[in-house]
């Protein structure tokens, strides 16, 4: 009883050995479907939260409209010096031309940065904000009816 007891538990124990070898090896190196790290959050968030929207909000009545009006129209009081003057915001024309990470871009860089006229500011405290997306939302927001 003792050796067949003894050797169970060394066809047991080598079993185990070998079982955990061939295990790691195949699962750390595998390149094949079957790693799908799934957990990547999408990018760009679908709609800004409540609160980025408020700051966009206020953050466009304070920092935007001196140039670009309280609508976007491009009538701003510090406008009739810029030359070009900014687009209106709510011309189809223009939201159909320009993309998403194009208004995104020149908030946060400036005018320079995608090739326009330099007198459009940077925020380079924005970047990387939520009040950002939330800008560009308030701006498509502003396309006429
Ligand atoms: C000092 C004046 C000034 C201020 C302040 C300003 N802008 Fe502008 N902005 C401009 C001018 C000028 C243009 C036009 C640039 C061009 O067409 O070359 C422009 C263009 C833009 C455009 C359109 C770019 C395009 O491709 O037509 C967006 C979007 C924009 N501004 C957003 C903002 C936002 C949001 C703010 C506030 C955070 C802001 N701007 C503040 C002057 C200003």
């Amino acid at each position: 009883m003792d050796k067949r007891h003894l050797v169970q538990l060394a066809v047991l124990a080598s079993c185990a050995a070998l079982a955990a070898c061939p295990a790691d090896t195949p699962a750390a190196t595998a390149t094949g479907p079957a790693t799908p790290t799934v957990e990547t959050p999408p990018p760009a968030p679908a709609a800004p939260s409540a609160d980025a929207a408020a700051e966009a909000k206020q953050l466009f009545a304070t920092r935007c409209v001196p140039c670009h009006g309280a609508s976007g129209a491009g009538d701003g009081p510090a406008s009739a010096g810029l030359t070009p003057k900014p687009a209106a915001f709510s011309s189809a024309e223009w939201q159909a031309k320009v993309s998403d990470e194009h208004i995104e871009k020149i908030i946060a860089y400036g005018g320079m940065a995608v090739g326009k006229s330099a007198a459009m500011p940077p925020n380079p405290d924005l970047d990387g904000k939520p009040v950002i997306p939330a800008l560009r939302v308030l701006i498509r927001g502003m396309k006429a009816p």
